[in-house]
């Protein structure tokens, strides 16, 4: 018996089918790595949930400490507001690094002081000022940064979760980044973030200027990217998936990378957690997918019980017209809508996760199988 290698709601241990974006990363970090040079634009990597933005996130980091790179990394949405997080981190970061940061630990103390937690407290609690006005913390969180990367090879800061930001610590931030880019060139530091579909249009409404972000949105796992994940970690045990049993899992999973970590555990558990030189074979995927059924509808109805009537409506209106996209135009006309009135619920499904924007416009359910709950379950 061998403890499943899968990773379902757990951060990924590896992310096949992310090439390109690790080769943006890479070329980003040689940048600020070989080059001594400042990354000049913020990149947000964003997903509905469970594509894998955190895990993404998380490699990043890692890539980053493999260079030798002081990495922080903030979860935003506390209440002491972005600044406040990454400030935080950037102090106990440099209180671990050991000797080569303690040399700029002396400045820091003083950037905490004009910046620190209660100069930060009177930055988050400015009252929301138009998004053409730069935050008063800005300079100060500017001159932290250009501290922090002094004496150390290169500062990169992770920000996950990027739409739950404070707004004034987004425009603190890109103000921040809006100077580097001008006069600090030669500062090696770099912001890479991850979140939630709505977070371009979130940051748009607070900073004019965020073309200076590269928005990066992040699809479903290609077939190939999925084979890995479900027969990767397997062969790492001496385990091996039948042809049939890759198929049927990918045919469930459908590229959204949760529901490939779900059904692959499921069958690794149907299969009796198998010893080295065992087979996962069709029947533990049949059996699995059961089990797995069930996790999926405790989410679905979890999800759905977080919805408003109207949202209902509107799911249950797009789960009618099939499981594949839907133009706005067709829902709102099965709605007996104007697209218009739409707009709203149909952000805030977006920001649940629950729909996604596909291309051209249209819409699509972002779980594989809610659909069919909606059309099920839903009207109950
Ligand atoms: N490239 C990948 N291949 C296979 N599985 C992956 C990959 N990336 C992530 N996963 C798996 O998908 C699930 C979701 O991953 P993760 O938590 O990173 O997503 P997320 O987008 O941050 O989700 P949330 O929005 O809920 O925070 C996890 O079970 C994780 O192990
Ligand atoms: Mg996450």
């Amino acid at each position: 018996m061998q403890p499943s290698p899968y990773t379902p709601g757990e951060v990924a241990r590896a992310v096949p089918g992310r090439a390109i974006q690790l080769a943006e990363i890479d070329e980003r970090l040689s940048v600020l790595a070989d080059l001594g040079r400042l990354v000049g634009r913020i990149r947000v990597d964003h997903a509905p949930r469970g594509f894998g933005k955190t895990s993404l996130l998380r490699e990043y980091q890692r890539r980053a400490e493999a260079r030798g790179l002081l990495s922080v990394w903030v979860t935003a949405g506390e209440e002491a507001g972005l600044v406040a997080q990454i400030c935080t981190a950037l102090a106990s970061a440099t209180e671990t690094s050991g000797d080569r940061a303690r040399a700029s630990v002396g400045r820091l103390e003083s950037v905490e002081l004009t910046l620190g937690v209660p100069g930060l407290a009177q930055v988050s609690g400015t009252r929301s000022v138009g998004p053409r006005v730069e935050p008063r913390g800005a300079r100060a969180f500017e001159a932290a940064i250009r501290d922090k990367t002094d004496g150390v090879g290169g500062v990169v800061v992770l920000i996950d979760e990027i739409q739950a930001a404070d707004e004034v610590g987004l425009r603190t931030l890109v103000y921040a980044w809006q100077h580097l880019q001008a006069e600090g060139a030669d500062v090696p530091a770099a912001v890479f973030a991850a979140g939630l579909p709505s977070a371009p249009e979130r940051i748009a409404a607070v900073v004019t200027f965020s073309e200076r972000i590269a928005y990066r949105p992040l699809g479903t796992l290609g077939r190939e990217a999925e084979e890995i994940a479900v027969v990767g970690p397997a062969r790492a045990l001496g385990v091996r998936w039948t042809e049939e049993a890759v198929e049927l899992a990918l045919s469930i999973a459908q590229g959204y990378p949760y529901a490939v970590q779900l059904i692959a555990d499921a069958a690794w558990t149907a299969a009796g957690r198998p010893d080295p030189g065992h087979v996962v074979d069709v029947r533990a995927v049949e059996r699995g997918r059961s089990v797995m059924q069930a996790d999926l509808e405790a989410l679905f109805r979890a999800r759905w019980a977080g919805c408003t009537a109207f949202e209902r409506r509107l799911l249950g209106a797009m789960a009618d017209l099939g499981a594949g996209p839907v133009a706005r135009a067709t829902l709102a006309q099965a709605m007996h809508a104007t697209p218009n009135s739409l707009s709203a619920p149909r952000a805030r499904l977006i920001d649940k996760g629950l729909i996604q924007p596909a291309d051209r416009g249209l819409l699509q359910f972002t779980m594989p199988g809610f659909a069919e709950f909606v059309r099920g379950n839903g009207g109950e």
